[in-house]
């Protein structure tokens, strides 16, 4: 094993409140940290913990492919680790949830000989169960990235929940935009309602970044999205429209197992 190292952590949605001991010490005792925070404040925050932060935002340009962006961020902590420093990416939320730098950081730096690994934080995923009351556990809880949706044919389970990720920039095929505009949105209605009817209550969600930050939940019916304010923080949530059926054949079958396991 070589001597650089890469940990990429999770610093929590909420200012302060959500990073764990075992992130921060990470942070704490890098030779440098590569930041990817929702605001300056938080990313002046983590200044505080090392001498050496250095913030990935100024690589996000309107009308730069993400892609690109990504490969710039993964290529920027990887020249570090190769120089044989104790490296770390902190990443807002959960540096493996709706994240390709992490996740791809963490591959090459292992493909190359290097230790890497990733420490979980809080999501705005986990921030949603709590702040809507949500258990995915109930109903059963579908995940999509909102442009994915729209480019794949998916299978939706309407008794379910559908929770559509990076809803602000749906649709945007050049990977390019900051936002889309109602049009587009226009166009993930009419495959929603394909589904769940028009009036539908869906919910718009943005977890609070900084503590005194009010949570945004606001319950509209699905027709009226787009014209809805949204941006890249925003997460829509889309609650079942009807129950489960049973599945009375596997039902069966199990009642003929249990009868036999009770002879
Ligand atoms: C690239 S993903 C990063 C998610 C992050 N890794 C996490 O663990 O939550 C960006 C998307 O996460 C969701 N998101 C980010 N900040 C949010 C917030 N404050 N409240 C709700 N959802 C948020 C939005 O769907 C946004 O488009």
């Amino acid at each position: 094993m070589q001597t650089g190292s890469l940990v990429c952590v999770g610093t929590g949605m909420t200012l302060g409140s959500h990073i764990s001991p075992l992130s921060r010490s990470y942070i704490e005792q890098a030779d440098v940290v590569f930041v990817l925070v929702a605001d300056g404040i938080t990313e002046k925050w983590i200044e505080q913990m090392n001498a050496d932060v250095r913030s990935l935002q100024p690589y996000y340009l309107e009308g730069k492919s993400r892609m690109l962006t990504y490969r710039e961020m993964v290529a920027a902590m990887l020249v570090e680790v190769k120089a044989g420093k104790k490296v770390v990416g902190a990443f807002y939320g959960h540096p493996g949830v709706f994240a390709w730098v992490p996740h791809n950081a963490i591959k090459q730096a292992r493909e190359l000989g290097f230790s890497a690994h990733m420490e979980p934080g809080i999501s705005a995923e986990d921030c949603l169960y709590a702040d809507l009351g949500i258990d995915p556990g109930t109903y059963g809880c579908q995940h999509y990235e909102a442009s994915q949706f729209m480019f794949y044919k998916r299978n939706i389970d309407t008794a379910a929940y559908l929770i559509l990720w990076q809803v602000g920039v749906a649709g945007d095929r050049s990977l390019a935009k900051f936002s889309t505009d109602s049009e587009y949105r226009k166009v993930l209605v009419k495959l929603l309602t394909e589904y769940y009817p028009s009036e539908h209550e869906v919910i718009l969600y943005e977890a609070a970044t900084l503590p005194i930050q009010p949570i945004r939940i606001d319950l509209m019916p699905l027709v009226i999205l787009p014209d809805a304010v949204m941006d890249l923080k925003t997460t829509l949530i889309i609650p079942p429209t009807n129950k489960a059926e049973l599945n009375t054949v596997l039902l069966a079958e199990l009642e003929g197992l249990n009868a036999k396991k009770n002879m």
